[in-house]
């Protein structure tokens, strides 16, 4: 029989731009009637989702620590349950992605979603210009696309993914703990022209006042979307181990890794 899906609805969270990029080339290859639900600034993630239910749900989120971000996790109260086709991405910095899919799965799931489709894809890691540098690049983004062909597919038949080829993957529930937060923020030099780019781009509005100097460190979540998008690069992360850390981290994982599909 197949399913009837004339639509998708694509939701991503995206701080520094890749995950958001690998969206793009997916609908590309879905070639549905496409409506985005760009969950990465604070206003979004007030509102709830409204579904039709022709649509195909395309999930993409980026990887912390191995799982997705908390805010993430919490946002998933606010999507309507029901059957209804979902495809699940996750995107990482060449390091690893772990638990992260596994847990995306798990979450549609308990929604009632038919997970027809997953794949990991690899993003410049927010961390670094080393890891993953550039990407999603063409190769990736055609990857992506031809990832959005097969899902749509899959929608021709009723088949969906079980969670048996995830957890052949070494992902494990209880999931890995989320990562300790960091004891610092991102720093601001004198290149500052106080453009508020990063003020503007803040997934959760940490900026004080609206001074791009002055972070909430409560508040803010390390996503290093201020570090990434500032056209000025005057912001860095500085704790001497952290940087430390993230050389010896992208040393150990300079070799390409290749984007990773599921399908039933
Ligand atoms: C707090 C944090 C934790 C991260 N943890 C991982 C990780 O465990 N494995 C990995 O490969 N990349 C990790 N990354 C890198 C991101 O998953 C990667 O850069 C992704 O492409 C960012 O997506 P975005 O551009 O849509 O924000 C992490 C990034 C941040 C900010």
């Amino acid at each position: 029989m197949g399913r009837q899906v004339i639509q998708s609805a694509s939701l991503f969270f995206s701080p520094t731009g890749t995950t958001r990029r690998i969206v793009k080339s997916i609908a590309r290859g879905l070639a549905l009637r496409p409506r985005d639900f760009d969950l990465t600034l604070p206003a979004a993630r007030e509102r709830g989702v409204t579904l039709e239910r022709d649509e195909l749900l395309l999930l993409a989120f980026p990887v912390y620590g191995g799982r997705l971000p908390q805010l993430i996790r919490d946002y998933f109260v606010k999507l309507p349950s029901g059957r209804r086709p979902a495809a699940a991405v996750v995107v990482y910095g060449n390091r690893a992605y772990e638990d992260a899919l596994l847990e995306l799965f798990d979450l549609c799931h308990a929604k009632g979603y038919d997970v027809v489709a997953a794949a990991a894809f690899v993003g410049e890691h927010s961390y670094s210009q080393v890891m993953g540098k550039g990407r999603p690049d063409p190769a990736d983004e055609e990857r992506a696309r031809c990832f959005g062909l097969a899902v749509r597919q899959t929608l021709l038949s009723d088949s969906s993914l079980t969670d048996k080829p995830l957890l052949n993957k070494g992902a494990r529930r209880p999931y890995r703990q989320y990562l300790k937060k960091l004891p610092f923020s991102p720093e601001t030099t004198r290149r500052c022209t106080k453009c508020l780019t990063c003020v503007r781009n803040c997934p959760v509005g940490a900026f004080i006042n609206g001074d791009p100097r002055n972070i909430n460190h409560d508040k803010c979540i390390l996503c290093a979307a201020c570090i990434k998008l500032c056209p000025e690069k005057a912001k860095s992360f500085l704790d001497d181990d952290f940087c430390d850390d993230m050389a010896a981290l992208a040393s150990s994982n300079l070799e390409r890794k290749e984007p990773i599909t599921f399908l039933p």
